[in-house]
């Protein structure tokens, strides 16, 4: 069964290394995995007003995270915390209040940068955050991409060894999926 993923990236610009790698691993990911990136450029800012009528573009963007079995959060570093763009995001899809469309949502986290630290500021930030607004955070493996001219040729990328890790993380994110949406165990 194939398994559909809701994936934000959290880079708006049209040359993002961290869409250049959510696009590589959706590749990688299949057949278990259906990895789908949910635009977010188009949504406002976070202005609780606007919550007496969604603007149509947050209520399509609740509709695609709701509709998804699972989210994969892409985040690039900024200033040593993840994107405006992607906390805003993450504002409006826990809002309004009772219509939480993160909650009980398994996720996972990757990231890339062009600095050596790899996102690993951003994602322990970002870790806390979808945890807060109730998603079912998996934790392992850790994956943080130090990008580099050449390793994503094509859409592919050309290190096997990065593409082997990423291939046991897909593996990984699809048994964590699977096991939280297992039917509640009775005793
Ligand atoms: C405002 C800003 C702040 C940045 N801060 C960091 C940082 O704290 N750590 C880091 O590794 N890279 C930092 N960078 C470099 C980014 O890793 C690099 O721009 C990367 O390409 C951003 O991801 P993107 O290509 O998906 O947009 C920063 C870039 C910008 C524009």
């Amino acid at each position: 069964m194939t398994v559909k993923v809701a994936v934000v990236v959290g880079s708006l610009r049209k040359g993002s290394v961290n869409r250049l790698f959510a696009q590589a691993l959706t590749k990688i990911a299949r057949p278990k995995l259906d990895l789908q990136i949910v635009e977010i450029g188009e949504l406002p800012l976070y202005d609780q007003d606007l919550e007496t009528e969604l603007p149509a573009s947050v209520v399509r963007f609740k509709q695609q995270i709701e509709s998804a079995d699972a989210v994969l959060f892409v985040t690039p570093e900024f200033n040593r915390s993840f994107s405006a763009a992607l906390k805003n995001a993450i504002e409006w899809g826990s809002r309004p209040w009772g219509r939480n469309s993160w909650a009980g949502k398994p996720s996972a986290i990757v990231g890339a940068t062009l600095g050596a630290v790899g996102t690993a500021a951003a994602q322990s930030q970002l870790r806390s955050v979808v945890s807060a607004v109730g998603t079912a955070l998996t934790a392992q493996p850790e994956i943080y991409l130090n990008f580099r001219e050449g390793l994503i040729v094509d859409g592919e990328i050309t290190d096997e060894n990065f593409v082997s890790l990423l291939k046991d993380w897909s593996e990984q994110f699809a048994d964590w999926i699977a096991r939280v949406r297992a039917p509640a165990l009775s005793f």
